[in-house]
């Protein structure tokens, strides 16, 4: 019998380039990669995997109906849906590009992997769609959608979408809603590469308002194991939490970064607050736990540390990306904070 063929769509970013290595490293399935390639698509996240047997690279925008036909092209059974622009801070300052890419993109796929009838739609969702907890309580499948952010908004709209596609046509969606991933590749936009790059060269640390936000962190390589689980036995119709109860602070994460890198504290800057920022984000992962087997493999502590000497040793990877559009990025974002 044939592999199952994958359409896995921003393989090129941070999650969805692990989530492509880990699979083709099973051998289990064939792969379609399709990617527009954006400020955060990065051929070199799959260096070495490029020639892998039945691996193919579709470079397109989900948001564009005849590149999406494109990545059809060989019989598809399951799409699994990264694509998307994934920023908080830069939905703030451009939030038209999140309404394109995150919902219209996915409806662009949605539509195409209905006419042509996939065995699976796993759309990759986030728990910024349930909005922001107060001290105490976590995330359930049935926590009420309240998302702040342009960048959530849009989310938490492609979910509602990807489901109503399962209950009008049928469509066998799954969604996963996963908190807070680190581990290599990450772009450094986001807090954790941010924090080591910046201090690997001395540069000050931005810490946004008091530093005590609290996210709930896991290692990507726990996120697509828990990926592939759903992928496979993830019942249509149904949303999984996804999460490593890690949660700390972002002072927390910059001591640890502080102490692995041996810096000191005086590199923390403490700058204005992002508008609407979330002040805590907590997973329970019951639901993935009991009814798919999901497990946990990497201990937080085990797990920043690899990641931060991970930064340390591809320096070439984020020194290469920290110029033109990032520095024009930077400048916009950070240069009145
Ligand atoms: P990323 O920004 O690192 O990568 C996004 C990828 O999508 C890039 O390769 C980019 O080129 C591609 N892309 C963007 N717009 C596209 C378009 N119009 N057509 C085709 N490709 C396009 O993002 P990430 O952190 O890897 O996140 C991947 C997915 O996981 C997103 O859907 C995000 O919402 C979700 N998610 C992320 C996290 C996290 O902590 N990073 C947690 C939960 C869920
Ligand atoms: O929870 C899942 C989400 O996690 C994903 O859906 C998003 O794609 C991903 O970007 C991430 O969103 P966050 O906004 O939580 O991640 P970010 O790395 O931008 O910020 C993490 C925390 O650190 C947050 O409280 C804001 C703070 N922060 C961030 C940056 C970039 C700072 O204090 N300083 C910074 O410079």
């Amino acid at each position: 019998m044939d592999k199952p063929h994958i359409l896995v769509t921003g393989g090129c970013g941070f999650i969805g380039s692990n989530f492509i290595r880990y699979l083709l490293s099973s051998g289990a399935c064939t792969i379609t990669n399709l990617d527009k390639l954006t400020y955060a698509g990065n051929l070199e996240n799959l260096k070495g995997f490029e020639a892998r047997p039945g691996y193919t690279f579709v470079r397109g925008d989900i948001a564009n109906e005849a590149d999406v036909e494109r990545a059809f092209a060989a019989p598809v059974d399951a799409v699994v849906n990264f694509a998307a622009e994934s920023h908080v801070d830069r939905s703030i300052m451009d939030p038209g590009a999140f309404v394109t890419t995150n919902i219209y993109g996915t409806y662009l796929l949605l539509e195409q992997a209905r006419r042509k009838g996939v065995t699976k739609f796993l759309q990759v969702s986030t728990d910024e769609v349930y909005g922001s907890l107060g001290e105490t309580g976590r995330f359930r499948e049935e926590t009420q959608l309240a998302p702040n952010s342009p960048y959530s908004a849009s989310k938490a709209s492609a979910d509602l979408l990807a489901m109503a596609y399962h209950k009008t046509f049928g469509l066998p969606v799954v969604i996963t809603r996963c908190s807070n991933n680190y581990g290599p590749y990450q772009f450094p936009e986001k807090l954790i590469p941010l924090l080591v790059s910046n201090a690997l060269v001395d540069r000050e640390l931005p810490i946004y308002g008091d530093g005590l936000n609290v996210r709930d962190w896991i290692h990507v390589s726990d996120h697509c194991a828990a990926l592939a689980l759903v992928l496979d036995k993830g019942v249509p119709g149904n949303v999984y939490n996804v999460g490593a109860g890690n949660e700390r602070n972002n002072l927390e994460i910059v001591e640890i970064i502080l102490e692995v890198l041996n810096k000191p504290r005086s590199l923390i800057k403490y700058v204005k607050d992002r508008p609407g920022h979330d002040r805590r984000y907590a997973i329970d992962n019951t639901k993935i736990r009991d009814t798919l087997g999901f497990e946990v493999h990497v201990p937080f502590k085990t797990g920043m540390e690899e990641t931060v000497r991970w930064y340390v040793e591809h320096r070439d990877w984020w020194e290469k990306i920290k110029t033109g559009e990032y520095l024009g990025f930077y400048e916009k974002w950070y240069g009145s904070r």
